[in-house]
């Protein structure tokens, strides 16, 4: 039984198989080369309490491209602890399918489907942590500067899903990992105790953007109202004045600095145009990234 939950429920030998598979199976698909074909026979159910374009569109792709076959379920499909219990999904999906993905709000959630579940449960993003965004992104990393080991990502905005999944990654691989946010924006403390208490990386956590990004290897940035905190937007707009990763910015991080972001991107807002536009820029190479590191979890979960 292989969930994947959290990158730290794994050690960095393993975190690092996944992502040199990751790069095994993106050359062969990039070549053309269609024979690799380890899901054929197998399916996936995708649940999708959120919206989605990269998750949704990468998972399927990437399922069907090795054999399988991906069914998507959406807000109002399952409608997932209102219309059924979490416990009763799980169970019922599991006796159809080989594999379940799923994207839910409470973080809770993906917990108790991995509970019941009887096939291996993915996570696709939760209120808590975003853990195959992370992968793709070192993934992104290690193709553009050689390596995550050593490098420093200073992450500008709010102390979210992605904060947490880049400091879980911090408490099983040595890299220099930077949040700046506004005050009362924070990360999680308990989460930002275990990669601190892990000793691997160095943890720094400011209210100062400028500050941060200096010697950057990459300046990362995010939405600052995510999925379920849209009626917050107006209010961070003014919260987060200073936290806009913008040319100023990038021009305090140095030359050697890349732009990534997760996506999707409010341009004028978390970013400006000039940045995401630049050449230094690599968030299509990074969205492109997802297929990759996630055909290489499923891999992994399912044993193959
Ligand atoms: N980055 C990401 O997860 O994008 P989607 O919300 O479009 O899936
Ligand atoms: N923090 C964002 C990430 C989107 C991929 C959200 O949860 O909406």
């Amino acid at each position: 039984m292989k969930d994947f939950l959290h990158i730290s429920d794994f050690d960095k030998a393993t975190i690092m198989k996944i992502l040199d598979r990751a790069a095994e199976v993106k050359a062969q698909l990039k070549s053309g080369d269609r024979s690799f074909a380890p899901f054929k026979g197998k399916t996936m159910a995708m649940i999708f309490a959120k919206p989605s374009m990269r998750t949704r569109v990468s998972f399927e792709t990437g399922f069907f491209l090795l054999g399988g076959h991906a069914i998507y379920l959406g807000p109002d499909d399952i409608q997932m602890g209102k219309r059924e219990e979490t416990r009763d999904v799980a169970r019922v999906l599991s006796r159809y399918n080989d594999i379940i993905m799923a994207r839910v709000f409470g973080h809770q959630d993906i917990l108790d489907l991995a509970k019941f579940s009887s096939v291996p449960v993915i996570n696709g993003l939760t209120d808590y942590n975003h853990p195959c965004q992370i992968m793709a992104d070192a993934l992104t990393i290690i193709e553009h500067i050689g390596q995550l080991e050593g490098t420093k990502v200073v992450y500008v905005g709010d102390g979210n899903n992605i904060v947490h999944s880049w400091l879980l990654l911090a408490s099983v691989v040595p890299f220099h990992f930077v949040c700046a946010c506004p005050k009362g924006f924070e990360p999680d403390k308990e989460t930002v105790e275990k990669a601190q208490k892990a000793g691997i990386s160095k943890i720094e956590i400011t209210n100062d953007a400028k500050e941060a990004v200096k010697g950057a290897d990459v300046v990362y940035s995010d939405v600052w109202a995510s999925m379920g905190q849209k009626e917050e937007a107006a209010h961070r707009r003014q919260v987060f004045q200073g936290f806009q990763v913008d040319e100023a910015l990038m021009k305090i991080a140095g030359p050697k600095a890349y732009f990534m972001h997760c996506l999707p991107a409010e341009r004028g807002v978390e970013v400006t145009d000039g940045v995401i536009e630049a050449p230094n820029s690599i968030v299509f190479p990074q969205a492109e990234n997802r297929m990759h590191a996630q055909n290489a979890i499923m891999l992994h979960a399912l044993g193959l």
